[in-house]
């Protein structure tokens, strides 16, 4: 009996650490890339899901200038990665692969 026990609890012990809830969606993968990609968070600029937002304004001249990161939702990874790579000198670069591109795709059109 005691060898059942130990069976059983090896078992639960086992599927928890290797059953379907160790493993992460594409979107899921996505979501944690856009929160805290290898650098700042894409959502510090684009807001939480993607949505946009505006980063800060300036005077220059005496007109008021706004910085504003746009909505990235519904992009395809080539889109997301081309903007990436087109980013402003300000913002930090990234250096993703195309999977992780995929991921944000799945993430940010699900949210
Ligand atoms: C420091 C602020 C900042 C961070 C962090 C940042 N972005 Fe951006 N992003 C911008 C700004 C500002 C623009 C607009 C650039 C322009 O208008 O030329 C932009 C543009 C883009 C575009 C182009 C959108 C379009 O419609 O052309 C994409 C895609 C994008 N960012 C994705 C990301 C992703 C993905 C991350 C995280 C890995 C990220 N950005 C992190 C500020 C930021």
């Amino acid at each position: 009996m005691e060898i059942m026990k130990s069976l059983l609890f090896a078992f639960v012990l086992l599927s928890n650490l290797f059953g379907e809830d160790s493993f992460i969606t594409k979107s899921e993968y996505g979501e944690q890339l856009y929160k805290k990609p290898r650098g700042i968070g894409c959502s510090n600029c684009h807001g939480k899901g993607g949505s946009g937002m505006k980063i800060t304004s300036y005077l220059h001249k005496k007109k008021k200038k706004e910085i504003i990161a746009p909505s990235i939702r519904f992009l395809s990874a080539k889109k997301i990665e081309e903007g990436v790579n087109k980013h402003p000198s300000f913002v930090p670069k990234y250096f993703l692969v195309e999977d992780e591109y995929k991921s944000l795709e799945a993430f940010l059109e699900k949210k």
